[in-house]
């Protein structure tokens, strides 16, 4: 991230740099002061801080919204849709879910001058990491958030990246931020968005691209794929469709990145993982598995795990569930203190490097490397 605004927004990586937690990090209610309709369906809220400061937070990372349903608080991560290059305000853009409870609350009951607990930032999706000259950003659904703080980091910082901006939609009045693209592909000649919808709306033709993302238009949208950092996120089936077109065309999976804001599929895609490999083979019948206790001081409990089973894993094994979503360490709901003990913890940005050095973790993609005290 190059300074513009004062010289002070610096350069991180969120897995080495601690940052100065007072400026770094949002762990605050923060105020709503606007929403701003942006489709039938989708609204952004525009959050700012109760006193003067700025938010630091890399294009692509989330934060964590905590929503108090009928006495019961329930968290959902949401992308930082406006960019760090704008750094007094915070916005989140969020798609209404059908029977979804937190996206309906936020929709229909975070009115201007509400509070909201807000943590983060987290999450590695981001351009910061994968610094580049040429882009392909690849999105669908409400999938587009992190892309569009991407996008509008480049512009702002007025730089000569090359950005190729793909997005899927159902309709044209589903495109999120369809008028802002539209300004951007108009005034930034190196930028390209190309939509393209499923069908007409009842109140639109679409004269675009049609159908979904397939390989040759791809190919014929961004001839130089092989040169491009490509950033996907969208639902489970479009992230399955786009890893094989990019697998096809060539594309170096090393500068592939992806993000899903949908855990069910993930679910089961894990579940089926693991009952496929539930058999052992005759290497791992011969490794002897170590076995380990974990006491979970706060229900009193203590149960067994071994060093290939999360902690997660194990507990729901001897039927205790502890609070958890993505289980991917992406949400970082399932954060707890380690009290004693050490774990070999495999996680995918929902915990800050802060975080880690005050020994919490999380318990979905935490293993025991020796007995564990855990306050859960
Ligand atoms: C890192 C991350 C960033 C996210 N950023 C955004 C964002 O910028 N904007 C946004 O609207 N949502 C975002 N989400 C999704 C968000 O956290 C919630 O899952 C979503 O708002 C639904 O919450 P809910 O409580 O209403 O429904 P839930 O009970 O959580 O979900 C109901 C069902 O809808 C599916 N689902 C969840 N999210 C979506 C979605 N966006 N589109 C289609 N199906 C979905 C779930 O898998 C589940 O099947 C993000 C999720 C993650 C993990
Ligand atoms: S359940 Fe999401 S980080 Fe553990």
């Amino acid at each position: 991230m190059t300074d513009i605004l004062s010289g002070v927004l610096p350069t991180s990586d969120p897995d080495t740099d601690p940052g100065t937690p007072d400026q770094s990090e949002i762990d605050e209610h923060l105020v709503c002061v606007e929403r701003i309709a942006v489709t039938h369906d989708v609204t952004t809220f525009v959050l700012a801080p109760r006193s003067t400061r700025w938010f630091y937070f890399q294009p692509g990372q989330y934060v964590t919204i905590t929503v108090n349903l009928d006495g019961q608080e329930v968290n959902r991560c949401y992308t930082i849709s406006s960019p760090p290059t704008r750094p007094d305000r915070l916005t989140i853009t969020v798609k209404r879910v059908p029977g979804g409870p937190v996206s309906n609350w936020l929709h229909d009951r975070l009115t201007v001058g509400d509070t909201v607990p807000v943590t983060g930032p987290l999450g590695r999706f981001t351009t910061d990491r994968h610094p580049a000259s040429k882009y392909l950003f690849l999105s669908a659904g409400s999938g587009i958030t992190p892309l569009m703080s991407m996008t509008r980091t480049i512009i702002d910082l007025d730089t000569e990246v090359d950005v190729i901006f793909v997005h899927n939609a159902r309709t044209p009045d589903d495109i999120i931020f369809r008028r802002e693209l539209e300004t951007i592909a108009a005034d930034h000649p190196k930028v390209t968005v190309v939509a393209i919808c499923e069908q007409d709306s009842t109140s639109q033709e679409w004269a675009g691209h049609r159908g979904r993302l397939s390989l040759p238009l791809l190919r014929d949208i961004a001839v130089d794929l092989p040169e491009r950092e490509i950033f996907t996120c969208g639902p489970a089936p479009y992230m399955t469709a786009v890893r094989s077109m990019l697998d096809e065309a060539g594309a170096d999976p090393a500068r592939r990145h992806e993000e899903t804001f949908s855990f069910e599929d993930l679910i089961g895609t894990r579940a089926l993982a693991s009952s496929e490999s539930s058999v052992p083979t005759s290497e791992q019948v011969a490794a002897e598995v170590k076995t380990f206790s974990v006491e979970l001081r706060h229900r009193r409990q203590t149960i067994e795990c071994d060093a290939d089973t999360t902690v997660l894993q194990a507990a729901l094994r001897a039927g205790v569930r502890l609070p958890s979503s993505c289980e991917e360490g992406v949400c970082g709901t399932c954060k707890s203190s380690l009290l004693c003990g050490s774990v070999d913890m495999q996680h995918a940005g929902g915990i800050r490097p802060r975080e880690i050095a005050q020994n919490k973790i999380l318990v979905c993609c935490s293993k025991p490397l020796e007995d564990l005290i855990i306050d859960a």
